[in-house]
């Protein structure tokens, strides 16, 4: 049983606060937890609590909700069975009482679930993944993002992000050997190029590129000058993040200086998908743009995986009706979209039931903790997006992954190219 919840602010990647969870049981097992931050966030999120105390921390504050952990949830929790995940969840959800976790803040309950689970497993005497699936040994094919955009870098380039998917790798470490020596050709290319080899928040370069072709081109470029077949050993996937730039019913390219009609940036992203070795496309279309999702999906759907993020924000209820819908055929996953395990698990299994891909993804504000590395393979989500080849905020979750692929030994099956029921 739970004996005691602590939280307190830590430090993101950005710099900026968040919540860190302990939880300790009565058998002295201990579990940490620390909850990650979005910047290109979709607008139907739980609620990530911030103070907004002007002259502390500009305002982004988490005192609020590490207070209801150390208050109110301590109070409403202890003495509750760890093991009994479900019912933990359930309590938080209904203590808080909103459909948007606003009142205590997701950051505050998220903190808490995963806290708790850790602490469970650590009671267990098993590791993360396998107490969450003692059967499962897929580790997942990881979409490394290694060109930022949009919101996550300071130049151009419309599209968030340009990510390499090592599908002809042999093992994940493999694959993470593969997507590191890309990198590292890439980061020559461009310094050649002329172009500054700074990275963006997720660790990925951000160049002064104007357009996603340009970017398109390096990235090709690098899988084959490190020797790499580009679509047999090593594709590519993008992640627009469309919302960002969906205004008055139009998509505005800033860095092109242009605007493309709904029609016109589908055919845009189908060309792309035509012309580059692409095999997965998240958030393609805007949140709010539900025929840009219909034309989308009955265009490219048969051919390429399509990724919900914004559009379901990790949300079971938003899943089943994209799913009733017809709307993309594969979800992005993150813990803090939707506030607890029990419900992050619930849109996991809806979306394998349906026959619908799983990426498991960090935000672009992350910290070292490296819980989604388990969650991704203990849920057999098949895939995972955690960033660049670079930066221990990102890099600590392919470690973990590298450790827990280890650890399974014999048993360990390398997803490969199996998730991508598309391509
Ligand atoms: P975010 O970006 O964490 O800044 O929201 C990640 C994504 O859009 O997938
Ligand atoms: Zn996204």
């Amino acid at each position: 049983t739970i004996s005691t919840v602590h939280a307190r602010e830590i430090l993101d990647s950005r710099g900026n606060p968040t919540v860190e969870v302990d939880v300790r049981l009565d058998d002295d097992s201990f579990g940490r937890a620390a909850v990650p931050s979005g910047a290109s966030t979709g607008t139907r999120e739980a609620v990530e609590l911030r103070d907004g105390e002007a002259g502390r921390f500009h305002g982004k504050g988490v005192r609020r909700a590490v207070d209801a952990v150390n208050g109110e949830i301590l109070a409403a929790v202890r003495g509750l069975d760890a093991l009994d995940q479900a019912g933990l969840d359930r309590i938080l959800i209904d203590l808080d009482g909103t459909p948007t976790k606003s009142r205590l803040g997701a950051n505050a309950t998220l903190g808490v679930s995963l806290a708790v689970v850790k602490a469970a497993a650590a009671s267990a005497r098993q590791p993360l993944y396998r107490y969450l699936d003692a059967g499962s040994a897929l580790l997942p094919l990881p979409l490394m993002n290694i060109v930022n955009g949009g919101a996550h870098a300071d130049n151009p380039l419309d599209f968030q992000e340009f990510m390499i998917a090592p599908i002809g790798a042999e093992s994940f470490f493999d694959a993470v050997r593969m997507g590191s020596e890309v990198f590292h050709t890439l980061r020559g290319a461009l310094k050649k190029a002329g172009q500054n080899t700074n990275v963006g928040d997720e660790g990925g370069f951000a160049p002064d590129l104007r357009t996603a072709e340009e970017a398109l081109t390096f990235v090709t470029q690098a899988i084959a000058d490190t020797g790499y077949k580009p679509g047999v050993d090593i594709a590519i996937a993008l992640d627009p993040a469309a919302s960002e730039f969906f205004r008055d019913g139009v998509y505005a390219y800033a860095g092109e200086q242009r605007t493309r009609t709904v029609e016109e940036h589908v055919a845009y992203l189908v060309e792309l998908a035509a012309a580059f070795p692409i095999v997965s496309i998240e958030d393609g279309v805007a949140q709010d743009d539900f025929a840009g999702w219909t034309e989308l999906t009955r265009t490219l759907g048969d051919r390429c995986q399509l990724v919900g993020d914004d559009v379901f924000c990790t949300n079971p209820a938003l899943l089943r009706q994209g799913i009733a819908d017809g709307i993309s055929n594969a979800v992005l996953v993150k813990v803090n979209q939707i506030g607890t395990l029990t419900e992050t698990v619930s849109t996991v299994r809806i979306a394998q039931d349906a026959g619908y891909g799983v990426v498991m993804s960090h935000r672009s504000g992350e910290t070292e903790d490296t819980t989604i590395a388990d969650l991704a393979v203990g849920l057999a989500c098949g895939q995972i997006k955690t960033g660049s080849l670079s930066r221990s905020d990102r890099t600590s979750k392919f470690n973990q992954l590298i450790r827990i692929e280890e650890e399974l030994g014999e048993a360990a099956r390398y997803a490969g190219r199996t998730p991508l029921r598309t391509a």
